[in-house]
Parts: structure tokens; C-alpha cells; sequence
């Protein structure tokens, strides 16, 4: 199959890529790196979407935005994926696929208004679909930690009840899902554990040699009061994944802080 990834070069896109790659697949990276502005709904040099969609069987789309803000995730994830489904209509691309989070119902704000508003345009939208609903990554640890840096003393980190899941085992549920055809609501993806963030990122701290208090705060508003009451965890229906928390922790996947971009030595205290 030829597969467009919207996102191809995110924490779940490379693993979506490189499911891909692994079953044979001819893959369509779209992200800035690779001159396509999704948002503005843009291609390389002048060409339209549509244009380069020709010949697409499915597009998986794992594109994302670094916000907490209402306004920013919302005009983000509906501009995105009007201007994907659009193209993939005049294109003739046959199936989209979305990723969503687990327990986003009923929390309409902060970046989850984004997802509903994708949720919502890709039910109502021209091409038949699936949506993938999966739980945080274990690998929010480590974009929690470069998010939340509060200079070189602590690592504030906010109350959250996950069910965390490696992104690599998402990127291929992805691509499973690709190949079988539209579904609608796939059924949902969570890690095999439950955790607290806080807890995550101190045995990754641990782990990497890190000696840096992690706080533990609560978070105000809808979002953290859903991340603090476990509701993003998911339910007894959904499909439960293999990697914990500590195997990602010891495995290829994991970046140890120290070594990653922006946060080298400030993360060692
Ligand atoms: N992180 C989690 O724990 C989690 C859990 C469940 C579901 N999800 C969902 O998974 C998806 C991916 O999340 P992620 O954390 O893997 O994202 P990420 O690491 O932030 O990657 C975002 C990707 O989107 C691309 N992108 C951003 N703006 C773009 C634009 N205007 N045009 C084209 N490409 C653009 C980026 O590439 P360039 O910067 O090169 O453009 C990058 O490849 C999201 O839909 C998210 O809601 C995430």
C-alpha cells in the first residue's frame, strides 16, 4: 500500500513510519520538514495536497501541536484536518486514520478541545475513516519533562493517573489499522499499567542518573482535574498493550534526559 503520515516525524510518527516500512509499505511523509504546512494546507513548492495525494490508498494522520491553550489546539486539529480531508476527497484517498486520546469525553478544553474537534470533522467528513483512541505514551515522560522545566532545580509535574503505552505499539496498531479499511471508532488502546506521571518520570530520572526533585502539583481547570481522577485510563473494554513503563524505560526508545535535545546537563542536579 502507498500510506501518507500526517506527522511522520512525531513520537508516534517515526514509530508509525517504521511499522510501516517493516510490512513493505511506500510511505508519504507529510510534515513541515518535508515542505508540506498542513495547517495552511500546503505543499512543496506551490503544489496542492490533492496533487501529491494521488495514488494514496490511506492516510494515517499523527500530526500534533505543542499548546495547552483552547483556541490554539482547536484552530490547529480543525484546520489540519479540513485541509487533509479535503485533499484526500479530491485525491481519491480511500481511508483516513485518525489518533485520539482515551477518556477524552465530557473534557472539552485545553488541548483536548483540538481532538474533539478532529473527532468531530472526521465523522462528519468525505472520506471513510477510523479513529484510534490511544492512552498517553510512555514517552509524555519525557515531553513532560521538557515541557515543564522550572529552571535547574525542580521538575514540577502535574497530577496525572495514566495507563501509559509505548508509542511504538500505537504506530503499529496504526498501521494494522491502515490496512484493514475504515472501521470507524476503533476499539480502544491502552499500556498495561496503571501509573502516576510524577512516579513515571522519577524511575526515568532514576534510570538516566538524574538527581532532580520531581513535585508533584494539581493542575486546575477540565483537563486537570480529568488527568488527576484516572478517567484518561480507559475502560476494562479496551485492548491493553504489552511494554511497561520500565521496559520502555530500559529499551532503544527511551532518549536518557541528559542527552536530549535542550535539556542536556540543566536536567542533572
Ligand atoms: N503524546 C501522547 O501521549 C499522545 C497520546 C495519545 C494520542 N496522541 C496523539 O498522537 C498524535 C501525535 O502526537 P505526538 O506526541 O507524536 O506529536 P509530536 O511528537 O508533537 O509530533 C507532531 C508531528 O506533527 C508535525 N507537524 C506539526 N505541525 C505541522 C504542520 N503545520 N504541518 C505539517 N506537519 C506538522 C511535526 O513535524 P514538523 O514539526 O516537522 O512539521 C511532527 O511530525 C496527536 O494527534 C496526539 O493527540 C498523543
Amino acid at each position: 500500500m502507498r500510506i501518507a503520515i500526517a506527522g511522520a516525524t512525531g513520537v508516534v510518527g517515526r514509530h508509525t513510519v517504521a511499522a510501516a516500512t517493516s510490512r513493505g509499505h511506500d510511505i508519504l511523509p507529510l510534515t513541515r520538514g518535508t515542505g508540506f504546512d498542513l495547517e495552511r494546507g500546503t505543499g512543496p513548492t506551490g503544489t496542492s495536497l490533492a496533487a501529491v495525494l494521488a495514488g494514496v490508498d490511506a492516510l494515517v494522520d499523527v500530526s500534533s501541536v505543542q499548546t495547552t491553550a483552547t483556541a490554539r489546539s482547536r484552530d490547529f486539529f480543525t484546520a489540519v484536518t479540513r485541509n487533509l480531508l479535503a485533499a484526500e476527497r479530491d485525491a481519491g484517498v480511500e481511508h483516513h486514520v485518525a489518533l485520539s486520546i482515551v477518556g477524552i469525553d465530557g473534557v472539552d478544553a485545553s488541548y483536548f478541545a483540538g481532538k474533539h474537534a478532529q473527532e468531530r470533522l472526521v465523522q462528519a467528513g468525505p472520506v471513510p475513516f477510523t479513529i484510534l483512541r490511544a492512552t498517553q505514551f510512555h514517552e509524555f515522560a519525557e515531553q513532560m519533562t521538557e515541557r515543564l522545566s522550572l529552571g535547574r532545580l525542580i521538575t514540577p509535574i502535574p497530577v496525572g493517573r495514566f495507563r501509559p503505552i509505548a508509542a511504538r505499539e500505537v504506530g503499529a496498531r496504526l498501521v494494522e489499522l491502515a490496512e484493514s479499511g475504515p472501521a470507524g471508532r476503533a476499539r480502544d488502546l491502552t499500556g498495561p499499567r496503571d501509573e502516576r506521571i510524577a512516579e513515571m518520570v522519577r524511575r526515568m530520572f532514576a534510570h538516566d542518573g538524574v538527581r532532580r526533585p520531581v513535585v508533584e502539583f494539581g493542575l486546575p481547570g477540565a483537563y486537570g482535574r480529568a488527568a488527576a481522577s484516572g478517567v484518561l485510563r480507559g475502560g476494562a473494554d479496551a485492548d491493553r498493550a504489552a511494554i511497561t513503563f520500565d521496559e520502555w524505560v530500559r529499551s532503544e526508545d527511551h532518549t536518557p534526559v541528559d542527552v536530549r535535545p535542550g535539556s542536556a546537563a540543566s536536567a542533572r542536579r
